[in-house]
């Protein structure tokens, strides 16, 4: 996902925007850049290249600017080289644009641009928009508009197709910023003598709380002193100034070496704030404020779809078993990316959920977008607050559990399973969940956070048990029932940032093939807790064992499996069966992070990955 940053106000600009570009790396890049408006025009930095490399040739060159626009690219449209990376400067050299999205039309309008006259230096749909944009300047400049900057852009915007976030500068127009959106997030930090857009409020974090959300077909023209926001047809929006929480330290390291080990370490706290406010007075069941529905409708319920990628995918699976349980209510799971294009016969009243931690994956949009212009019911799940998906569904539940920068998601997860669980509770207590069996769910909930603590204890034995298996090159794992979604996202956790190749099954799939894998040099994982399963996958255990498979298992403290010999074991606290995995994931994912470090990889920016895919 790419990210951009812009700052027009007092302060000196290049520290500001490299600064809050390096905090948008996470997102994935593999070329950045910076535009800088100094006293004679606009002078461009950029290169493949982490943001970081970028800066450092910024702040050498010490350039004088009060205002400047930055882009980290993560390659659509055109290859990785210096000539594609953004800031992209007009032939005129007089308009300079970052952009996120896709222009679909834009080979349309590069022929055109190409019969005026404007040559090209890169493959890239951005190019085009940046000289069109120029186009549109030059004529209204020379016809003496009085606002031809502002009309360029208006003018550009009204004929692409596709999707957009834009920052523009013009070199005739120092100390004003001009930005866009259609399907692709900004949002506007304003401050004291400054303003800022960026994608994401990480950027500006530490200068300023207060953020305006900006709406698809919007377009605001920022200066140090003032914003305007307008629609595409320059008629002047209304803005909403919402002060948000973050802090410095959310976007640091802090004392961890990565952030994945923070966020990590992050989730008793997370899952406190996932909680918090969300309980009953009498402890019984669960509230939500944010649902837009109300009982009688969701009585009316008589399906729920739920859809998400990646690990999103895994928790909407666990909301299945979970949800089936305790709400005794169908539940429905589909691929985002599946969903959206295979017009799915969906019985009316079913209630459709989203998951999606950063709000802005391309292919959860697009489905819960197909699956509004159907008519269904959306409610969303999403940690980024004003996040494209959490502004399109109908409703939603926010995650509360501060920016998650590691592209493995620990935090986000675990905190989508816990309020699925709880949704899980909400909707049976509407339904036939006993009052007594709501207050079990719930005090589970609340001792949860500690348990996890416990957990975080055994650090050290899964970093050693990492150590000892970080050199296979194949894994399997294993689990049956609220397990096997569990086995799933353990096996995506390590192939993800180790590279090693895992899989994840039923354990009692074993038998219908992926037995045929087990040997010496492919171990399995299985995820056992004390419950009505675990004599079935002690006999899984065995049959591995028996081929000469090594074994990890994941079990509950006092388990049979605890003593069985020729076997690695990590022994966790019990806890309500619909919360366990929630727990068991824990040391999923301290297993993956330690053998990611054994193997030397790039744990928080693994190769090939970005945190959020907001293009297809
Ligand atoms: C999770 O470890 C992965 N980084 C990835 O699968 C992620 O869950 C997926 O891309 C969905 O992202 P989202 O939750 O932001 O929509």
């Amino acid at each position: 996902m790419c990210g951009i940053v812009g700052y027009v106000g007092d302060d000196a600009a290049p520290k500001i925007l490299v600064e809050g570009l390096n905090r948008l790396a996470y997102r994935g890049y593999d070329s950045a850049g910076h535009a800088l408006m100094n006293g004679s025009g606009i002078k461009i930095f950029k290169d493949v290249g982490s943001p970081e490399h970028i800066g450092q040739v910024v702040m050498k060159e010490k350039v004088m600017a009060n205002s400047g626009i930055s882009h980290t690219r993560w390659a659509t449209h055109g290859g990785v080289t210096p000539s594609n990376s953004h800031p992209h400067l007009s032939n005129c050299g007089r308009i300079a644009l970052v952009h996120n999205g896709v222009i679909e039309n834009f080979v349309t309008l590069r022929n055109r641009l190409q019969q005026t006259g404007v040559t090209f230096h890169s493959e890239t749909d951005t190019e085009v928009l940046c000289n069109l944009i120029a186009s549109y300047y030059e004529d209204f400049r020379s016809e003496g508009h009085e606002d031809a900057f502002l009309h360029s852009v208006f003018a550009a915007l009204r004929e692409v197709k596709g999707s957009y976030g834009i920052a523009v500068m013009c070199g005739d127009q120092p100390g004003r910023i001009i930005t866009a959106r259609l399907g692709s997030s900004l949002v506007l930090g304003i401050g004291n003598g400054e303003n800022m857009v960026a994608s994401d409020a990480a950027a500006f974090c530490g200068r300023t709380n207060n953020i305006v959300y900006l709406d698809d077909g919007q377009v605001a023209c920022l200066t140090g002193k003032d914003f305007e926001i307008f629609n595409l047809d320059n008629e002047r929006v209304a803005a909403e100034i919402c002060e948000v929480q973050s802090e410095h330290q959310e976007y640091e390291r802090g004392d961890f070496p990565h952030f994945m080990l923070k966020e990590i370490f992050e989730q008793p706290e997370a899952l406190r704030n996932s909680m918090r406010g969300r309980f009953s007075s009498d402890n019984s069941t669960t509230k939500f404020g944010g649902l837009n529905l109300e009982a009688k409708d969701l009585r009316r319920i008589n399906r729920i779809l739920f859809m998400g990628c990646g690990t999103a995918w895994h928790a909407c699976l666990l909301a299945k078993y979970i949800i089936e349980k305790l709400a005794r209510i169908p539940v429905d799971v589909e691929y985002a990316s599946e969903l959206r294009y295979r017009n799915a016969p969906i019985p009316d009243n079913t209630l459709v959920f989203v998951i999606s931690q950063s709000g802005e994956t391309a292919d959860t949009l697009e489905a819960l977008r197909e699956m509004k212009r159907k008519g269904f019911e959306t409610l969303a799940i999403t940690n980024v607050v004003g996040s494209t998906i959490a502004h399109e569904a109908g409703g939603g539940i926010y995650q509360h559990v501060g920016p998650e920068i590691g592209v493995a998601s620990t935090k986000a997860f675990s905190s989508q399973v816990l309020l699925t669980t709880m949704v899980g509770v909400f909707l049976g207590r509407l339904r036939d969940l006993s009052m007594s069996e709501g207050m079990r769910l719930v005090k589970g909930m609340q001792e949860l956070p500690d348990k996890i603590v416990q957990v975080l204890q055994k650090a050290s034995e899964l970093e050693a048990l990492a150590k000892k298996y970080a050199e296979y090159n194949d894994f399997l794992f294993l689990g049956r029932q609220m397990m096997f979604p569990l086995a799933l996202e353990g096996a995506l956790k390590l192939k993800e940032i180790s590279y090693i190749h895992a899989e994840g099954y039923p354990a009692a799939e074993m038998k219908h093939g992926p037995l045929a894998l087990v040997s010496p040099t492919c171990p399995s994982l299985f995820i056992a807790p004390e419950d009505e399963m675990i004599d079935k996958v002690a006999s899984n255990i065995q049959e591995v064992k028996a081929r000469g498979g090594p074994v990890i298992v994941i079990t509950t403290e006092g388990s049979p499996l605890c003593d069985q010999e020729g076997i690695d074991v990590i022994a966790i606290p019990q806890t309500c069966e619909s919360l366990m995995p929630i727990l068991a994931s824990i040391p999923l994912q301290l297993f993956s992070y330690y053998a990611a470090v054994a193997r030397g990889c790039n744990v928080d920016r693994p190769r090939n990955l970005a945190k959020s895919v907001t293009v297809e």
